[in-house]
């Protein structure tokens, strides 16, 4: 078998290309869920599988496959793939290099001269980020069955608008029960993924080997108070509701830092004021707060300390106080079989790597409930991540997308 040879100034160019399909000017990303730069976005993507031979389908939220098929189209297939959609002002490497250094995974095993007996799928996840519809990994719970038809239907954006309008006025048709995979579909799924943060960096590793990846929840609060002129309503009658919020983003941040949890953390992202004026007392806001933990109990006590807070919050300022979950998720433990073949996969590159966590969630996440699952980790700058300066180099790129196609072999042959 030759060996693997990866034509990086490709997949440079391409994940250029890719960054510069945004509704953010560079070097920002903005890629959200069925916008125009969304669908350019898979639209960009199908050509290059088109040209590289594979076999293309939608499924009817949009996740996005190309198919490599195997000398035994009987067997379960071996999956790769990550997401194209970005969050606001974001950058161009989160997600991406595992879709695009995917399909180079599969150029390059192909221009080697091997025929895996198992297909190898590529796979475009529909909104990993939780921008549009509030929850995170929305294709990746479809395919897995998290999630029902029904549930996902009825998510509603900002707007008001329901996924299932939005999909099909993006061109994405068919009964959305029929995105659920079997369970037999894939024998192994494999992401590559930046670390997102700096410990590959730190110590000089090429590549991350993913143990697990953290359990991810996400609430929604909101306050309602008694609005009215800034000048003239006095203090001691105030029910403000940004004030309230001001406590509870507090309350949010020494609740991770409480649990004494190494791993505990807790971020209050979003903040809406109503009605937004300098001379208007806020009379609602909504706070959306992101809570995440390696230890599942961890996690579930720093909700609670979050939910107590506001409960004591609102009851002491006589604002009203609605708390949703968003997402309650439980973390994933990578799969046996696939931490092996990506171990194997360095050691025959000869490349060290690490075992490591993974405290962002990704597709793999909701993969794992379902198919062995594992994840490749490369180093990104300073380990920062969805900002505009995100960056990971072409030399990094490129060791893990040998990683990744030499993994690939090893689990399709
Ligand atoms: C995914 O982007 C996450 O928020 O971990
Ligand atoms: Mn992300
Ligand atoms: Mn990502």
């Amino acid at each position: 078998m030759n060996n693997i040879e990866i034509p990086i100034d490709r997949l440079t160019a391409e994940l250029e290309e890719l960054s510069r399909l945004s509704d953010a000017p560079a070097p920002a990303v903005t890629r959200v869920l069925y916008t125009k730069a969304d669908l350019q976005a898979r639209r960009f993507l199908k050509q290059l599988c088109l040209e590289a031979g594979l076999h293309v389908r939608e499924d009817a939220i949009g996740n996005f496959f190309a198919r490599w098929p195997g000398t035994d189209e009987s067997l379960p297939a071996v999956g790769t793939g990550s997401h194209t959609d970005a969050i606001p002002h974001s950058g161009m490497y989160d997600g991406t290099v595992g879709v695009l250094g995917g399909l180079e995974a599969l150029r390059a095993l192909k221009a080697s001269g091997f025929l895996p007996r198992r297909s190898i799928e590529l796979l475009m996840f529909t909104s990993e980020e939780p921008t549009r519809f509030g929850i995170g990994c929305v294709g990746s719970r479809g395919l897995s069955g998290a999630i029902t038809s029904d549930k996902l239907a009825n998510l509603r954006d900002s707007e008001g608008q329901r996924l299932d309008d939005v999909r099909r006025g993006a061109g994405f048709s068919g009964d959305l029960a029929t995105v659920v995979l079997p369970g037999d579909h894939y024998s192994a799924f494999v992401e590559l993924h930046i670390e997102q943060g700096p410990i590959l960096e730190r110590e000089n590793l090429p590549i991350g080997v993913v143990t697990a990846i953290a359990a991810p929840a996400a609430l929604v609060v909101k306050l309602e108070g008694e609005g009215g002129h800034a000048g003239a309503v006095l203090m001691p009658v105030r029910k403000d509701a940004l004030c309230a919020a001001a406590e509870i983003v507090l309350a949010v941040e020494a609740a991770a830092r409480g649990t004494g949890s190494p791993d505990a953390v807790a971020t209050t992202g979003v903040c809406n004021v109503h009605p937004g004026a300098i001379n208007s007392v806020p009379s609602q806001v909504e706070l959306r707060i992101d809570v995440r933990d390696i230890s599942l109990a961890a996690r579930d006590a720093s909700v609670a300390a979050i939910r107590q807070s506001i409960a004591e919050v609102s009851t002491r300022r006589g604002v009203k106080a609605l708390v949703e979950t968003l997402s309650v998720d439980p973390p994933a433990t990578m799969a046996p079989t696939v931490v092996t073949a990506i171990e194997s996969a360095c050691r025959r590159l000869a490349l060290p790597f690490k075992s490591m966590v993974s405290r962002a969630y990704h597709d793999s996440l909701f993969m794992a409930h379902v198919f062995p699952t594992g994840m490749i980790f490369i180093p990104c700058r300073g380990g920062v991540s969805h900002r505009p300066d995100e960056y990971a180099s072409p030399a990094a790129i490129e060791k893990g997308v040998k990683v990744l196609a030499e993994a690939l072999r090893i689990l399709a042959e």
